[in-house]
């Protein structure tokens, strides 16, 4: 990604106000989390995941893109958890109260006894029985390859603020990309056995696992699971004093993993094209 086909550099040309927070934040003189979080990034992510699933354009796919798009969403899920795993140890020493958010998301996503199983597992499943799309052994593509590293080199960090900057990215966008994700199985479930949305059933399952508010997996009173998700998050950013984290750290991780994540589905987009 350069500065001329980043969607994030994109965002910060026509908004000079986040631009300035931006800059702001990084050179240490814009110090408020919840300003940075409620009017500068969570409308970037709005503005930029909008563009994306313009680019995706889900229901024009064809059903080799849509299953290209499917293979290459599932390696995320794949290794989520023990990102999660990694990123909590990593963390626990300075901030024991981002380690246990980050375990209790942990927990949820890669599995907790008693409780819901591994996601990636209802995942794979789910595209398995509804689908018969076999996702378990894809090996990525390199843009995938690259997003997956980056999510590595990041929570291996010796910086924790970077963490909570680069995990509140990852979370934040989830639910744009859940719905988009699901967009794109209707899609392909339409193309190939005529059949979508609840008519899906396991797969229907799990996207109301992660969107709806008052799922039983949901933990947080009126939030789902995925909207905890990003508010738990969010709180070490709006709070940032509170929880001694470096305010500008945080951000650097929040761009490096925005940036990695646009940069995935730009090069994903191009891919599908190609295919045509
Ligand atoms: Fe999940
Ligand atoms: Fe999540």
């Amino acid at each position: 990604m350069t500065p001329e086909n980043s969607l994030v550099h994109a965002y910060l040309k026509t908004h000079p106000e986040t631009r300035s927070a931006v800059n702001g934040t990084l050179l240490g003189n814009f110090t408020s989390g919840d300003d940075l979080v409620d009017k500068h990034l969570a409308p970037m992510i709005a503005w930029v995941y909008g563009k994306i699933a313009d680019q995706v354009s889900p229901s024009e796919l064809a059903e080799t893109q849509a299953r290209m798009y499917i293979e290459e969403l599932s390696v995320f899920a794949r290794y989520n958890a023990q990102f999660l795993k990694a990123a909590a140890t990593n963390v626990e020493g300075f901030c024991p109260e981002l380690a246990h958010e980050l375990r209790r998301n942990h927990l949820e996503e890669g599995g907790e006894r008693g409780k819901v199983p591994a996601h990636y597992v209802l995942y794979s499943n789910a595209l398995l029985s509804d689908l018969g799309l076999l996702v378990n052994g894809h090996v990525p593509a390199p843009e995938t390859a690259l997003l997956v590293e980056m999510h590595q080199w990041m929570v291996g960090s010796h910086m924790p603020s970077l963490i909570a900057g680069s995990y509140y990215a990852t979370e934040a966008v989830a639910i744009a990309e859940t719905e988009l994700l699901r967009e794109i199985t209707d899609r392909y479930g339409e193309l190939t056995i005529q059949a979508s949305g609840s008519a899906l059933k396991k797969l229907d399952y799990y996207y109301r696992l992660h969107l709806d508010d008052d799922h039983d997996a949901a933990q947080v009173d009126g939030l789902s699971v995925e909207a905890a998700h990003i508010e738990g998050l969010a709180q070490f950013i709006r709070k940032a004093d509170l929880f001694h984290i470096d305010l500008p750290q945080a951000l650097d991780g929040f761009l490096q993993i925005m940036e990695a994540m646009t940069h995935w589905w730009t090069q994903l987009a191009h891919r599908a094209q190609e295919m045509n």
